[in-house]
């Protein structure tokens, strides 16, 4: 049975590594309620100390996303089960390591299905639970949206170091109050953005990603993969894959070709959001939301 049979499968039957996870009540964020501590406009090539920027997570929380400290919320306990596979596939040594293991892509069939909303959450999950230093990578570039999430400003990024040679990773990333979660945006908009993306100093960056962070957790929120050609050409480098199908909505036929895309990569997980399955049933005290 191919991959994409055995995954179509899981999606019908909902059960096996294909994760349920809660339609949650969300409010938009505020972003008056975030400030970036240190200017990041205002840096340039020499700087030697990484930005920080301060995420307001009483406000994130009031979302319904994970925070730290915040242990029994509904996405706290979810989150917990989508990681656990993905943190012990990132950490395999000698012959069973899988090539940039630590790379985690998120991504979907079709845009608004929930690939931020998921690569968020995953990676403050694992920032906040397991000890392990994260960095969130906005490489959704055409509909960048990990910044407003979090109620932070726009700020320079992905793009901006893969078009300026003089840029290196630290010269646009992020530490963030939370101390182990660090946070590259996507950067300044640009009319190639989609080729910068499949571009060699893409693949370059994501080699020296992954060889001087080889602890880190490297969470991708990416672009989705039915519309856009760039997406399948990051899954191909990426050590695991999150594939979001969103309950009720997401065709099958849309998960079998998104799923035909990224057939090389062995390690994906499905993940099936906003599923109305335990949202009224569970003890966290959601209800059912339309
Ligand atoms: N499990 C969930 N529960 C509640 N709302 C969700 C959930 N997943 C996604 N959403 C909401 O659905 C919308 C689309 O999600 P988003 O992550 O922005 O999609 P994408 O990044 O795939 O375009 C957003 O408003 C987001 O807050
Ligand atoms: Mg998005």
């Amino acid at each position: 049975m191919s991959i994409i049979e055995k995954a179509a499968n899981r999606f019908e039957q909902t059960k096996g590594d294909l994760t349920p996870l809660s339609k949650i009540p969300l409010k938009s964020p505020s972003e008056q309620n975030s400030k970036i501590i240190n200017d990041h406009r205002a840096r340039n090539s020499d700087r030697k100390t990484i930005a920080q920027v301060e995420i307001n997570l009483a406000n994130l929380h009031q979302l319904g996303m994970i925070t730290p400290d915040q242990g029994k919320t509904l996405a706290a306990q979810e989150f917990r089960g989508i990681k656990r596979s993905l943190i012990q596939n990132a950490f395999i040594k000698g012959a069973g390591a899988i090539h940039h293991g630590n790379l985690i892509m998120v991504t979907s069939a079709l845009p608004q299905e929930g690939k931020t909303f998921c690569a968020i959450n995953l990676a403050m999950s694992i920032a906040t639970e397991m000890d392990h230093t994260v960095l969130l990578i906005d490489a959704d570039v055409a509909r960048p949206s990990v910044l407003r999430t979090l109620g932070l400003k726009s700020a320079v990024g992905l793009m901006d170091i893969l078009l300026d040679e003089k840029l290196d990773l630290a010269d646009a990333m992020f530490k963030t109050n939370v101390d182990t979660l660090r946070i590259l945006p996507a950067g300044t908009s640009h009319r190639h953005a989609t080729e910068l993306l499949t571009s060699q100093a893409m693949s370059s960056l994501l080699n020296e990603i992954a060889n001087r962070y080889p602890d880190r957790i490297v969470i991708f929120d990416s672009p989705p993969l039915l519309p856009t050609t760039e997406a399948r050409v990051l899954a191909s480098q990426m050590g695991q894959i999150v594939m979001v199908v969103e309950a009720e909505v997401t065709t099958q036929h849309a998960v079998k070709e998104a799923l035909r895309q990224i057939e090389t990569n062995p390690h994906i997980n499905l993940v099936y959001n906003k599923s109305k399955a335990f949202a009224g049933g569970s003890n966290y005290g959601y209800g059912y939301y339309d």
